[in-house]
């Protein structure tokens, strides 16, 4: 038996907001909008964005501060400070983390006795107000997505979700927003797509409508990514990889992610590697082990991909970082004992994720 929920309306192409802002009354008169401290005004979305809401009788507010890898903090002082701003529903522009701090927000504004640590128990919260969801890069894939990871106050990066409830209600896709992306986020963002496709076509939660999204999400970012870091103004491909990047969200809706996600999160909370980079580093593995239970899959990737080191090389994956032994040992077990284990195929034993640490370490 398999079952398919991803209830976001996804509105896709060129000037999508102004377009499809109608869509919006639904979800209120009042709209909270949070977003990085500079891309989204560099790029021209939050003007398009405000331009339109205004055009509709929409009133909005803006944060304009969320930071890479939200924190637990961060949440904390956006509810502190909007907790009496009677919004109706709350917007995430940007990369992953403006729209996983409004997946909070949305949550938190509408259940006022709760607190961050009580996201991560959905049984406590059955409302929240609507999402919508406007990314800038192209990789998280959190507009089609549950999921939300924060910072928590340790510093380990924990993803919450509800099944329902953090699904953004609307998301607007326009791949023009992408074009001034650096060199380094075009490749952490592609890249963190990729893992996305990748993991979620060999996990063990993977459905046929799932691995259809997944083989052409490989293929687009294949034949894309490369691309893009080679003309980062060519729209058609920046298109290709926004497209990539939404179907592997729609993947990981569905599977989750697996555990490249978990031995990737402590190199960048602890030593500032982009997601995207510290995931991939150990993609090349997550393919290999899942050769015993799913060989056809594997074929699969490595005819697009080829040898999955070797593309990661070649669009410039490289992550050196100093480990000493005690992150060894406390970066290991946390793996070990990550939830993303149980669907990820193949046997990552305690050796094999150390093996895996120390592959990375800088000697
Ligand atoms: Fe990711």
């Amino acid at each position: 038996m398999w079952q398919y929920f991803m209830p976001t309306k996804v509105y896709f192409g060129e000037k999508c907001i102004e377009r499809g802002i109608e869509a919006l009354r639904s979800l209120g008169k009042r709209a909270l909008i949070l977003t990085g401290r500079r891309s989204s005004k560099e790029n021209g979305s939050l003007d398009d964005l405000t331009r339109a809401l205004s055009q509709i009788g929409i009133e909005w507010e803006l944060f304009d501060d969320v930071e890479e890898n939200p924190t637990f903090a961060l949440v904390r002082n956006i509810v502190s400070e909007y907790r009496d701003g009677s919004f109706d529903f709350v917007i995430g522009l940007g990369g992953g983390s403006p729209m996983d701090t409004a997946k909070a927000i949305a949550v938190l504004l509408k259940n006022p006795t709760l607190n961050v640590e009580d996201l991560y128990d959905a049984s406590r919260y059955n409302e929240a107000l609507p999402i919508c969801a406007i990314p800038t890069t192209a990789g998280t894939g959190s507009e089609v997505t549950q999921y939300s990871v924060l910072t928590d106050d340790a510093g380990f990066k924990k993803g919450f979700s509800h099944p329902a409830l953090t699904f953004p209600k609307i998301a607007f896709l326009d791949a023009r927003y992408t074009l001034n992306l650096s060199e380094a986020l075009t490749r952490s963002t592609g890249l963190d797509a990729l893992c996305h496709a990748v993991e979620g076509f060999l996990s063990r939660r993977a459905t046929v409508l799932s691995d259809l999204y997944a083989k052409e999400s490989i293929r687009l970012i294949a034949e894309n990514l490369p691309r893009v870091l080679k003309d980062p103004t060519d729209l058609r491909a920046r298109e290709n990889m926004l497209l990539a990047s939404c179907l592997a969200g729609m993947v990981i809706s569905q599977t989750s992610t697996t555990i490249a996600h978990a031995l990737g999160y402590p190199l960048t909370t602890f030593k500032g590697i982009r997601h995207g980079e510290a995931t991939a580093a150990f993609l090349d593995v997550i393919v290999e082990q899942a050769m015993i239970e799913v060989p056809e899959k594997v074929d699969f990737v490595r005819s697009v991909l080829g040898d999955v080191a070797k593309f990661l090389e070649y669009v410039g994956l490289n992550v050196r970082v100093p480990i000493n032994d005690e992150e060894l040992m406390l970066w290991t077990s946390r793996a070990k004992n990550a939830p993303h284990v149980q669907w990820t195929r193949g046997n990552f034993t305690e050796e094999l994720i150390r093996y895996l640490y120390e592959r990375v370490k800088l000697h």
